[in-house]
């Protein structure tokens, strides 16, 4: 008796340790508890602020720690939405200080030295999106002497602009910065699409038409070359030296979102025009179809069923669909009801993969915690209880310079920028020592890859390449 009551007493205890989180989908101030531990948790990644570390990033880049410096700006972009949904200002001054460290002073376009030797456009652009959002939601400034959220957005665009390169593929900004890099070669959608987002974006905080025109230049070329394809599907990228004909086929969640939201965007700036309405419909409906079969969020391209090959990377994309796809509900109100009902099936099921001290793990279509962890894990379960949130509590829609928005731009910001491709440090031998380190992940992850793409659940990567897969972001 005795022997069974301990048993049981074990099995209680178990249980406690690993029971779910405790939150009501239909109650604010619930989810909003819930959140509170899920980013507490979030923060515990975070060792920026401690003596001899470096503000602003995640531990890494590899083998330093598992992040590479774009996840950092990405997390504090979830931070800027956690108070924005939230109120909750505790980590205010963390996020305000880290973007403005990692803006790269005295060029304040989010290029610093530390960093250039492994620069993409999208790394730089991930920053330029976390200052955006700071400016379309009246975070609290930095002090005046410092960078400002919207000039800081405007020199990310203004590089990138000057990048854009019409020697090869008729344009299109390539992956990587430095033509040193591996990936220079590659012209790649998240590049360019968060160029577009952010363009779409700066049309409708400015009324500048200047933005619009190059959003829909760089849409026009996503769809010209071939990386959206007839039915929506966005691809990877290709290279310059084949035309970027070569045309890696995989589908990440980022990538989609990230040209919904700016689709949104230009549909809201153009008052309701009805090309980009057929986009915005048309790309979601498409999304929805992929990205959320049984209406829950799976990152397909390596969220297998058998097995998770998702680097570091691609853990964190679930939390981007999922606050871009809520964003874009407040930018069109028409596409409310096609969206809303799956981020909340999808919010429903990740909670299920969340312990109850706010950790959580990656599968949302299993019904327990996986125990698969990380910063990017967190960011995903931050993002699914924000979108449901929205439908709950009055948050603000982004603001513009017009209707509230107390940004300061600087329209040519980064136009004078020392960092040009010329000028960057010489790659060193820690580099290197990171290159190589690299170059064997990639053929462990290449071996791993073979077998699950002979597994036969990737028939949609017809064609596939692997270069456009190891990337920073
Ligand atoms: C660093 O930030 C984390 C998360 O906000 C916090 O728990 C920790 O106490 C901070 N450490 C220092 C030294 O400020
Ligand atoms: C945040 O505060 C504003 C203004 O006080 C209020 O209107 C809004 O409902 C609050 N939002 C949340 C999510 O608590
Ligand atoms: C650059 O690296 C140095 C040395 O690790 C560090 O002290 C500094 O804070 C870093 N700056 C940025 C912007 O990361
Ligand atoms: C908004 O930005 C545009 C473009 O930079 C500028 O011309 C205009 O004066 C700004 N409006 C306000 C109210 O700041
Ligand atoms: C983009 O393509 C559309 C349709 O083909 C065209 O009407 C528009 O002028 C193009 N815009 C730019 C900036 O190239
Ligand atoms: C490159 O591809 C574009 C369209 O994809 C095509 O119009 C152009 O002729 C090609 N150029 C070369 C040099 O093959
Ligand atoms: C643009 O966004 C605002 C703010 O959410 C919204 O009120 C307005 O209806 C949107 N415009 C269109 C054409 O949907
Ligand atoms: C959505 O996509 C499906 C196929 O993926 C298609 O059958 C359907 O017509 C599309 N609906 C809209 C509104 O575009
Ligand atoms: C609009 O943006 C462009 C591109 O950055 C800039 O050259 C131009 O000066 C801006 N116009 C105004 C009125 O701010």
């Amino acid at each position: 008796m005795l022997f069974a009551k301990r048993l049981l007493c074990a099995a209680a205890l178990a249980s406690t340790a690993s029971a779910q989180i405790t939150v009501d989908l239909t109650d604010s101030a619930s989810i909003k508890t819930a959140m509170a531990t899920i980013a507490y948790n979030l923060l515990t990644y975070y060792k920026g602020n401690m003596s001899g570390m470096t503000p602003g990033i995640l531990p890494g880049p590899p083998p330093d720690g598992d992040y590479y410096w774009w996840e950092g700006g990405a997390m504090w972009g979830t931070m800027v939405d956690y108070w924005h949904y939230t109120n909750d200002t505790s980590y205010n001054p963390t996020t305000e200080y880290s973007i403005v460290f990692q803006a790269g002073s005295p060029d304040n376009s989010f290029q610093p030295a530390n960093w250039t030797a492994s620069l993409g456009n999208d790394d730089q652009g991930f920053w330029g999106m976390s200052a955006m959002l700071a400016a379309e939601t009246n975070f609290d400034n930095p002090p005046a002497d410092g960078p400002q959220w919207l000039a800081l957005a405007q020199a990310v665009f203004n590089t990138q602009a000057a990048r854009w390169d019409t020697k090869y593929c008729e344009g299109g900004l390539r992956w990587q910065v430095p033509l040193s890099n591996n990936g220079y070669n590659y012209k790649n959608s998240i590049a360019n699409g968060i160029f577009f987002n952010l363009a779409a974006r700066l049309a409708r905080y400015t009324g500048n038409a200047t933005y619009a025109d190059w959003a829909a230049k760089t849409y026009n070329w996503t769809e010209y070359i071939g990386y959206i394809d007839t039915e929506y599907n966005i691809y990877d990228g290709g290279h310059v030296e084949h035309n970027c004909t070569d045309i890696n086929k995989a589908q990440f969640s980022y990538v989609a979102a990230v040209y919904i939201q700016g689709a949104a965007f230009m549909y809201n700036y153009t008052n309701g025009d009805s090309f980009w309405q057929s986009r915005l419909t048309a790309l979601t409906n498409r999304t929805l179809n992929v990205f959320f079969p049984n209406d829950i969020a799976v990152e397909l391209s390596c969220e297998l069923t058998a097995s998770i090959q998702c680097t570091t990377d691609m853990l964190s994309y679930k939390g981007y669909l999922h606050r871009w796809l809520a964003q874009v509900t407040q930018m069109a109100p028409y596409i409310h009801d096609t969206i809303m009902p799956v981020l909340k099936t999808s919010a429903t099921a990740a909670m299920k993969n969340c312990n109850a001290d706010g950790t959580c793990g990656f599968r949302w279509t299993t019904t327990t915690y996986d125990g698969d962890t990380g910063a990017g894990q967190q960011m995903n379960a931050l993002g699914a209880l924000m979108s449901v949130l929205l439908d709950l509590e009055y948050v603000s829609p982004a603001y513009t310079n017009t209707t509230g928005g107390t940004s300061v731009g600087n329209s040519a910001a980064g136009t004078d920028s020392s960092t040009s491709t010329t000028t960057y440090k010489a790659i060193t031998t820690s580099d290197r020592a990171g290159a190589t380190i690299i170059t064997i992940l990639i053929c462990a992850s290449i071996v791993s890859m073979l077998m699950w793409m002979s597994t036969g659940e990737n028939e949609s990567l017809g064609g596939f390449r692997f270069a456009g897969l190891f990337g920073k972001g």
